[in-house]
């Protein structure tokens, strides 16, 4: 086997050992995808169930069209729902709902914002960007504001 007999013979092998990887990358790449749910025609994108709603409280999901949303039951009326993005107006952190202050708290440096996404406390000044959000059957819908 000469020089160039090598360098090819390398080459062959190096590709077939990382087509594997290659492979998988694309694979879960399509398969994250694929659990996204399309955003329908009227703007609206299932973002769960309201059995998941009602088993935690709140419902909170990292990637959707309109970004980071966090949904959870109108507390003055359960049978309405609440979508908020729940990036923290101070310093970006993501805050949670919490049922017992009725308020969205961040764990960072304690900013809460009533349900409606007003500041209550500090140190956030701004609110919490809000999204349109909806109940069809069993399914929790947000759409963008
Ligand atoms: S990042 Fe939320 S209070 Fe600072």
């Amino acid at each position: 086997m000469n020089r160039r007999e090598f360098i090819a013979w390398v080459g062959v092998g190096s590709l077939a050992s990382s087509l594997p990887v290659v492979i998988a990358a694309c694979s879960s790449q399509t398969k994250s995808q694929s659990t996204n749910t399309p955003v329908r025609a009227d703007g609206f994108q299932v973002v769960g169930t309201v059995a998941d709603l009602d088993k935690n409280g709140q419902l909170f999901r990292e990637e959707t069209a309109v970004g980071k949303v966090l949904v959870i039951k109108d507390p003055s009326n359960t049978s309405k729902i609440i979508a908020v993005n729940p990036t923290c107006t101070h310093k970006g952190c993501v805050v949670g709902w919490n049922q017992d202050q009725s308020s969205f708290v961040c764990p960072c440096h304690g900013s809460k914002y009533a349900s409606d996404g007003k500041v209550t406390n500090g140190p956030a000044e701004k609110p919490l960007s809000t999204y349109t959000a909806k109940v069809e059957g069993n399914e929790v819908l947000v759409k963008g504001s």
